[in-house]
């Protein structure tokens, strides 16, 4: 039977819980079982607890008799699938040279006010074919699988015009069918403003909530819009203006929120009850906490601030007053060339101080939740989706001991394995 599988031998299981994101002290809370089984059945969980409880034979009997698969972990440990909430994945072209130019000194803003940064991404993908995008994006795919990325957002905003923005999330659609990594599409016309429209940003933003918007939400191409809020970009009122317009479109609401400069990104994230803002390098202690009591998830970019060389976001101080933090990748061809997965796992170790079961927590179910997706995926409970992995340790909390190395042995997407 397709998706149903029966896995023995987990020396640990660890996973948070619930259906929703984890705030505050909760995200500290995982559940762990020492030698562990999972069953799975038609890719959803059956069962995941003690492997010497009569409930897991009760549920490997039932799978057996449907011709359920084997797997031994071998002593190893199970966590859910990560979830990476914040990617621009699907983009032509590379900046190579902006890598090393920041590295001596150069400012990502100053690269990107004389031409460079988004815009050349831009110039690059407008010439990329659909074709040329699916296969970029499937051999980054591939490498987030391979390090435990189950489901990852991906947003257009390479694309600056109708049709490149529209290209670029029809080729995530399509990733979505034929790749093993579920995808959630975000648009985000709003993320520069294209040589088109140089210093006219509010014209941009007419354009895109009259031309691009209207077709993204009746097409249904997006489940959620982002804009760059940020000085020098869009302002405070043309993002309030683009997330109503989305919203009115159906989109969920997202922000690249105070990352360079403080302008009251995370404040007006707040006030929509957006689901997430993103990056708050520089977000201030009022507007965190309205975020919070708005249930607003702040999503926390550390690869981001590494390659920037910029302070981390204050998640510690975020858990400590009670909001919810999420991490992801935030891939990108300029402010942050990777998807490590175990380079988070450091970062927010040992620069952000949290502990691991709040890592765990912030890359599984809350990043669940930063897609609207919680009730599904990001935890390892019966009902959700059978995606996990098998880690090469005896203990999960080796996913951050084992400084910036990939442990991920096995990964099992809709309850098969299709790594390892
Ligand atoms: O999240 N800041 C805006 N967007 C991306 C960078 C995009 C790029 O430089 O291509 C970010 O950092
Ligand atoms: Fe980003």
């Amino acid at each position: 039977m397709k998706g149903s599988l029966i896995v023995s031998n987990i020396a640990e299981l660890a996973t948070p819980t619930g259906f929703s994101a984890r705030r505050g002290a909760e995200m500290g809370r995982l559940r762990s079982v020492k030698n562990a089984a999972i069953v799975a059945d038609k890719g959803l969980i059956l069962y995941a607890g003690p492997e010497d409880s009569p409930e897991f034979s009760k549920a490997a009997e039932l799978a057996g008799r449907k011709g359920a698969l084997a797997l031994d972990a071998g002593g190893g440990s199970c966590v859910p699938g990560f979830v990476d909430s914040h990617t621009h994945f699907l983009f032509a072209g590379f900046r190579a040279d902006e890598f090393f130019w920041r590295a001596e000194g150069q400012p990502y803003m100053e690269i990107h006010r004389r031409g460079g940064g988004i815009r050349r991404t831009m110039e690059a993908t407008r010439g990329a074919s659909f074709e040329e995008l699916l296969a970029l994006g499937k051999a980054r795919l591939d490498t987030m699988l391979a390090l435990g990325v189950t489901t990852v957002e991906g947003k257009s905003g390479y694309g600056l015009d109708h049709n490149t923005e529209i290209r670029q999330l029809e080729a995530m659609a399509a990733l979505d069918k034929s790749h093993s990594v579920d995808i959630v599409p975000t648009f985000m016309g709003a993320h520069s403003i294209p040589p088109e429209f140089a210093g006219r940003p509010s014209d941009y933003i007419d354009f895109v909530i009259e031309k691009v918007l209207p077709e993204v939400g009746s097409h249904g191409l997006a489940k959620f819009a982002d804009v760059f809020c940020e000085e020098g970009v869009f302002g405070i009122e043309d993002s309030r203006r683009y997330l109503l317009a989305a919203r009115a479109s159906g989109l969920g609401l997202k922000l690249h929120a105070d990352e360079i400069v403080r302008i009251g990104g995370a404040g007006l994230a707040a006030e929509l009850g957006a689901i997430s803002a993103d990056h708050l390098l520089k977000a201030s202690p009022g507007d965190l906490a309205s975020m919070g009591t708005a249930g607003v998830i702040a999503t926390c970019l550390p690869l981001t601030a590494f390659t920037l060389r910029e302070p981390y976001a204050e998640a510690r101080a975020m858990i400590d007053t009670g909001l919810a933090v999420a991490l992801a990748s935030d891939l990108n061809p300029g402010s942050c060339y990777s998807q490590s997965i175990p380079l988070i796992f450091a970062l927010a170790t040992l620069y952000m101080g949290l502990t691991f079961p709040e890592i765990l927590t912030a890359l599984t179910l809350n990043g669940a939740a930063a897609l609207g997706r919680a009730a599904s995926i990001g935890s390892l409970e019966p009902g959700k989706r059978a995606d996990f992995l098998i880690l090469d340790a005896p203990e999960a909390s080796h996913l951050a001991y084992h400084t910036g190395m990939s442990i991920v042995r096995n990964v099992v997407k809709d309850g098969e394995s299709v790594i390892g």
